[in-house]
């Protein structure tokens, strides 16, 4: 062990995230306290909330100058002080971005090695856990329903979308681009897709949901939200799962127009979540999750970026719609 590297949250953004808010910075390897594991890195999440943790308190406390910049990640003890942990275990945790965390031992969760570790991170973890208890708890699609995601080729949307296609529904996506727009449908099974980027969201969102949206899970907020709402059919739901499009900016818009409104006329339950509410049935959805992966249902697209030096440019390539399904970087 030469030494731990940090990427410290150094200076709030004004506006946009960039790498000029970071600060890299070589520390001591941490020695781990009685009940503590020394874990390395291996590879670590990014997630567009990060960004919001710097604006203010999310469902996390607000992160502060001078942080280890947070996030979660997997990596393999290499020391313990904790009963029940061996060098060599592969566990996950909010590790920060760093290269070697000392984390308590009831902070992590152990993994066994059957499963690929970037499916572990990505589609078996946070996020797939949030695409399961999002769609199927919160958005509750029937067979024969038209399901609209936003954000649909990220890494919570291309899960999201393709649950709801083993759910029996139609199912449209919402993404960036030309390219993206083809991926979903033809890599991912998506029905129909719609290039929120060229504008005319009412024409062309109302194009690919000729018969209304039953449920619409929603990554972005925004425009899309606001769109959603006018063709949402009667007793429609919206699983309100983040909102992306107001996370990078120090002036977020307002709410869209329609609320409450829509949400009366309509009768929409309008529901947010957060995917720890569900954790007491955590190992049945990755039980689920793992069959769909096993049986080849669920596809489970991620981008990697290589080097721990590469943290805060795959961050800011985040926001500019870089990534297809679960971004991570390879420390
Ligand atoms: N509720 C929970 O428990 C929970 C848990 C995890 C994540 N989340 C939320 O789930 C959402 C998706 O997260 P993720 O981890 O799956 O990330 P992700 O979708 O992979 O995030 C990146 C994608 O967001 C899109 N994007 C970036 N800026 C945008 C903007 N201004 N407007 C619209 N889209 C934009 C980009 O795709 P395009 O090219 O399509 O623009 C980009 O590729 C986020 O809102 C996140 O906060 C919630």
């Amino acid at each position: 062990m030469t030494g731990n590297r940090q990427w410290i949250y150094a200076r709030k953004p004004a506006a946009e995230v960039g790498p000029d808010n970071f600060d890299l910075k070589q520390t001591p390897v941490p020695e781990p306290k009685a009940g503590e594991v020394l874990v390395k890195t291996t590879l670590l999440s990014l997630d567009p909330a990060s960004r919001a943790w710097m604006q203010g308190a999310t469902y996390r406390s607000q992160l502060n100058p001078g942080d280890v910049m947070a996030g979660w990640g997997l990596g393999e003890v290499v020391a313990s002080n904790a009963k029940g942990f061996e060098p060599g275990d592969l566990v996950s945790g909010e590790y920060g971005w760093q290269q070697y965390a000392a984390m308590p031992a009831r902070a992590l969760t152990r993994h066994d090695r059957k499963h690929k570790p970037e499916h572990i991170l990505g589609a078996l973890g946070i996020t797939g856990l949030t695409a399961y208890f999002g769609m199927l708890d919160v958005g509750r699609p029937r067979p024969g329903e038209t399901v609209l995601v936003s954000g649909a080729a990220g890494a919570v949307g291309s899960i999201a979308g393709q649950i709801a296609k083993i759910s029996g529904c139609r199912v449209v996506g919402t993404t960036r681009g030309a390219d993206k727009c083809k991926w979903i449908v033809d890599e991912l099974g998506f029905d129909a897709a719609v290039d929120y980027a060229q504008g005319n969201l009412d024409r062309t969102i109302k194009a690919a949901c000729p018969n209304g949206v039953d449920v619409y899970f929603d990554n972005t907020g925004g425009e899309v939200l606001e769109v959603a709402l006018r063709r949402m059919n009667l007793f429609g739901r919206v699983a309100c799962c983040g909102a992306i499009s107001q996370y990078n900016t120090g002036t977020p818009s307002p709410g869209p127009f329609g609320v409450p409104g829509f949400l009366v006329t309509k009768r929409i339950r309008m529901e947010g979540f957060v995917v720890m509410d569900f954790y007491n049935r955590k190992a049945q959805a990755e039980a689920a999750l793992a069959r769909w992966l096993d049986d080849g249902v669920l596809k489970a697209p991620v981008d990697i970026v290589d080097g721990f030096e590469n943290m805060p440019s795959a961050l800011v390539g985040m926001f500019a719609g870089r990534n297809k399904g679960k971004l991570m970087v390879r420390v």
